[in-house]
């Protein structure tokens, strides 16, 4: 088995990726609470929120209040999402620390999920490349549907690679790969990483995995094992795109977290503080889910012995 980095870096997409499909509005006290909750876990990166339509994403319409209001933890880099440039001006006001800008790599999911055509949507983010450079504010792009898009089935590698190499070419420090529903499998994920590692050399890929269809842990494998080191993933599982049809939960952060260091990859993610966070998801969304790593606890999280087996066998 090809090995991968002994460390990698988490970057929380809950605040975002995770609320903004949810019905019940969260109030913004309790957004700016879960930020600062999670800046206490050690992670490399939180995504507290995306600047796009409040009629668009009517769930983070308060994006400006949360950024201004969390408090920011040093070795924290706190980003958001930016599909324009309205969204750039917006996050630039509230001092924003890094730009997650956004498009999709298949025409139709970009046109229902951004209303622009791709071409449109490639000149955006140029415009918002350069003007977030003469600001000093780094800029990755993810690039959503890579591994397929819901509308058009498989999007061609070249669109892939000549998207990224375009944004790059433009300014992206860091380029993510989004399985936007969960379309991706292992073997898909470990190519398409290496073709774009290989067009792209020294630029840092993330991947953005979706549990849509059970293989979000295997495909941050698949990713890890090529030499990618950075992961997307939303505390609790929480998720999804409200303009992709079908979609569901972004790759759970605390079962990426417990399967990396159980094979002593470091995160930097405290698991128990985590979980304590993730035992209130459900109230802060206001609706029941199933959280499977809470529930079982760590995998040591041994159990006592029935009382029984002490009485017939002895003292163990
Ligand atoms: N922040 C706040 N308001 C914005 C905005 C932004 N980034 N961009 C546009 N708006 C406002 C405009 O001011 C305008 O307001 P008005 O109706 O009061 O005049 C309205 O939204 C429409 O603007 P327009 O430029 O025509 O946008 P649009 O309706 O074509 O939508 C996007 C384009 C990109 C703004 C919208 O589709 C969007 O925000 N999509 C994000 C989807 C998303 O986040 N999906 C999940 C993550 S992948
Ligand atoms: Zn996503």
């Amino acid at each position: 088995m090809n090995t991968g980095a002994s460390r990698i870096e988490i970057n929380e997409v809950g605040p975002r990726d995770g609320l903004q499909i949810e019905k019940a509005f969260v109030p913004t006290d309790e957004k700016v609470a879960f930020v600062d909750a999670l800046s206490a876990c050690g992670y490399a990166r939180i995504e507290v929120t995306s600047f796009t339509s409040p009629k668009a994403i009517p769930a983070l319409a308060d994006a400006q209040e949360v950024m201004r209001r969390i408090q920011r933890r040093p070795g924290v880099i706190y980003t958001a999402l930016v599909p324009n440039i309205r969204g750039l001006e917006r996050a630039l006001e509230v001092g924003t620390d890094e730009l997650n800008l956004v498009m999709s790599s298949s025409e139709t999911h970009n046109r229902a999920n951004l209303r622009m055509t791709r071409d449109q949507s490639l000149a955006e983010l140029v415009n918002i490349l350069q003007a977030a450079q003469a600001a000093g504010v780094p800029c990755n792009v993810s690039l959503s549907t890579v591994f397929g898009c819901p509308f058009d089935g498989d999007v061609p590698v070249d669109d892939v690679l000549r998207l990224a190499s375009r944004l790059v070419e433009a300014g992206a420090a860091g380029i993510t790969l989004c399985d936007t529903t969960g379309m991706a499998y292992p073997t898909q994920v470990a190519g398409l990483c290496q073709q774009v590692a290989r067009a792209l050399p020294g630029i840092p890929l993330t991947a953005h995995l979706h549990n849509t269809r059970g293989m979000a842990l295997a495909n941050a494998i698949a990713a890890w094992q090529t030499g990618v080191v950075r992961f997307d993933a939303a505390a609790g599982g929480l998720g999804g795109c409200p303009y992709a049809p079908g979609a569901s939960g972004n790759v759970n952060t605390e079962e990426l977290v417990h399967m990396f260091e159980c094979m002593d990859i470091h995160t930097g993610v405290d698991l128990q503080a985590l979980l304590a966070i993730v035992r209130g998801l459900p109230q802060l969304v206001q609706r029941e889910f199933s959280t499977p790593l809470l529930a079982a606890g760590h995998r040591l999280a041994t159990h006592a012995p029935p009382a029984w087996l002490a009485e017939r066998f002895g003292p163990a």
